[in-house]
């Protein structure tokens, strides 16, 4: 027992879970690094919650997480494992941990994962959550690790179909990921001019949103577009209407407004690539933060970043919370886009 009657760290695990996010490979490093610092030992599990269940592990050393920093992906692996849903899966991980002596365990992830280190602290294995996905769609945090080189990569992309749609005078329809957040598709719709985003978010209607604004623009000059369009929209269904894909958006566009179009879909694209600066720092951040708790021996808490800020929360308070999309960057994104 330390001083505070809690339970000793004496070795912690670190795992990676869902949708990989570029810095996850950072969040490994930090937490890695700031455990052996402090004298501790480090596990790092393979394939997320799946590596958890079958004992996939390794004992990290200083060296494990040299040269990782800039590469996108995870060193550690990740999974979606459906099992880890049920309480049968979740004993089988904290018997794992006690069988590998692990005392407290960072999760990099996203709700999903959040939900299964959750579930993990209240069978007794401390648990922080540190929030990793392109998708920035976790309503404790205001920034999730990876958003930052997601919209790098979608920027640089569009940066490059503006160039073909200027040159033919047409119009490139843009998908971007998401899952059920707009905040990909607003912040690359206001680095890349386009004439509109699409967001699921905030209703929209189709001829009032793209074609009157694209034949407002169309008569005082502007010959070429950029339409975006996030996953969450396409994904949906309008009433009994099938949602609709970025190839029928682009169709239905030429034949409204007479513009030719073309759709792109950038897929997973967006998830891959070196971490940008910010998405380190933040990684190396929050991963610090998250051993820190573990240190004190407090678990449950899944760390975020608050006005700038590292902060934690209580993972239940934060899995209640609402993510709202920032209405201001929209409007100024509709106000610039004429
Ligand atoms: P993504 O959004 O990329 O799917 P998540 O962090 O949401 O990323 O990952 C989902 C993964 O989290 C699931 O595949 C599963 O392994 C894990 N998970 C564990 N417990 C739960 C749970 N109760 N509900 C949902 N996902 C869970
Ligand atoms: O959560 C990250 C994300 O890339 C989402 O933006 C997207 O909806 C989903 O994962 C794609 O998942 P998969 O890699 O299983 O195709």
């Amino acid at each position: 027992m330390s001083a505070n009657g809690k339970k000793e760290m004496k070795t912690i695990g670190i795992l990676t879970s869902g949708g990989d996010a570029p810095g996850m490979n950072a969040v490994v490093r930090s937490v890695t690094r700031t455990a052996l610092f402090n004298g501790m030992n480090v596990k790092g599990i393979f394939k997320g919650y799946s590596g958890l269940m079958n004992s996939l592990m390794q004992d990290m050393t200083l060296r494990s997480v040299s040269d990782i920093l800039q590469r996108g992906g995870t060193m550690l692996y990740s999974a979606r494992c459906p099992e880890f849903k049920d309480d049968a899966g979740v004993e089988i991980g904290k018997q794992n941990c006690l069988a590998s002596g692990i005392d407290g365990l960072v999760v990099c992830g996203g709700d999903g994962s959040f939900r299964g280190a959750r579930d993990l602290s209240l069978k007794g294995i401390p648990c922080i959550g540190v929030p990793g996905t392109i998708d920035n769609d976790i309503a404790s945090s205001e920034y999730t690790i990876g958003f930052d080189t997601a919209v790098r990569t979608v920027v640089e992309n569009i940066d490059r179909l503006r160039d073909t749609s200027q040159s033919h005078d047409r119009c490139s329809v843009v998908e971007v990921m998401g899952r059920h957040c707009g905040d990909i598709a607003l912040h690359s719709g206001i680095c890349c001019g386009a004439v509109s985003v699409l967001v699921p978010e905030i209703e929209f209607d189709i001829d009032r949103d793209i074609i009157q604004k694209m034949k407002k623009t169309m008569n005082s000059g502007k010959n070429h577009f950029i339409v975006i369009v996030a996953e969450g929209v396409t994904s949906v269904r309008f009433g009994d209407e099938p949602g609709m894909s970025a190839h029928q958006l682009a169709k239905y566009i030429e034949e409204q407004t007479g513009v030719e179009s073309r759709a792109t879909v950038l897929g997973h694209i967006q998830r891959g690539g070196t971490p940008s600066p910010r998405d380190r720092v933040v990684a190396s951040q929050m991963g610090h933060y998250a051993v820190e708790l573990l240190r004190k021996g407090i678990g449950n808490r899944v760390v975020a970043m608050k006005d700038n800020h590292i902060v934690d929360y209580d993972i239940l308070e934060a899995l209640e919370m609402k993510k709202t999309i920032n209405m201001e960057l929209y409007r100024t994104c509709n106000e610039i886009s004429i």
